[in-house]
């Protein structure tokens, strides 16, 4: 197989697609358990975002955090870019049906719907990331004082974004499509990186389902939570 493959044939394309997804799902995991730390105003009355503050400011500050998200949005731009691709030519191949019609028993909705499920979710990033990142790395976020050094205040920068409707139903609907994308991409990644007729695929599906449920819930429950004064 040649490098050329991986952009060009059809199995090469689903590969770079799993490579990268599992490249984005590592990202989340890093995102949702530094955002948690939200959460530990409800435990603790006096903390009023200190733990996530200094959370985010350790990530923001490690040099080798800042290469890696040069590589997140590689990764999300090949993503998106070779999704969209195979959403297209999958649309505009067999214009001519199958003799036997399997109607919707071959597929579940949302494996079929991934190239809508992948544009809600884009549409959400272009938003998210104008309301968090572009503030926190050009226009500027307020700062606070923690231990002496100050630090972007993004727990009152989330309070003031999520005090709006809207925005908690847009993020509610994103981390439901982004639960049914994880969800078949988890599947189809396994398969695409030659991973079935393997004795770990039950407990792979397992772990990709508990996963596609647990993550876009949490993230859920942060807007939701900060609109509804149980977190601040
Ligand atoms: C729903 C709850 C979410 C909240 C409250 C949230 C909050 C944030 C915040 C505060 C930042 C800026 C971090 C910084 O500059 O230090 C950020 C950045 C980012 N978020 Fe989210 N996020 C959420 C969900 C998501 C989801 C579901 C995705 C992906 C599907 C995502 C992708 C990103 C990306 C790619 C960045 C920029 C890269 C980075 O800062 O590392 N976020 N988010």
């Amino acid at each position: 197989m040649k490098w050329s493959d991986l952009f060009t044939s059809s199995i090469g394309k689903k590969f770079v697609m799993g490579l990268t997804g599992l490249f984005l799902i590592s990202f989340l995991i890093v995102h949702v358990g530094i955002n948690s730390c939200i959460f530990a105003t409800i435990f603790n009355a006096d903390d009023h975002g200190e733990m996530f503050n200094k959370a985010a400011h350790f990530m923001g500050s490690m040099v080798l955090i800042r290469i890696m998200e040069v590589g997140l949005f590689v990764g999300f731009f090949i993503h998106i870019i070779q999704g969209l691709v195979l959403t297209f030519q999958n649309r505009s191949k067999r214009k001519i049906g199958y003799n036997v019609q399997m109607g919707n028993k071959g597929s579940k909705w949302y494996s079929r719907s991934m190239g809508l499920l992948g544009t809600i979710i884009l549409i959400f990033l272009i938003i998210h990331w104008n309301q968090f990142w572009i503030p926190s790395r050009f226009t500027g976020v307020d700062e606070i004082n923690i231990d002496g050094k100050p630090v972007h205040d993004l727990f009152s920068l989330m309070k003031t974004t999520f005090a709006e409707l809207w925005v908690v139903i847009l993020y509610v609907v994103a981390c439901i499509s982004l639960a049914y994308h994880l969800l078949h991409g988890f599947q189809s990644a396994f398969r695409s990186l030659g991973l079935y007729n393997s004795k770990y695929l039950k407990l792979a599906n397992g772990i990709g389902i508990a996963f596609s449920i647990i993550v876009p819930l949490l993230f859920a429950l942060m807007p939701i939570s900060m609109y509804l004064h149980w977190v601040e």
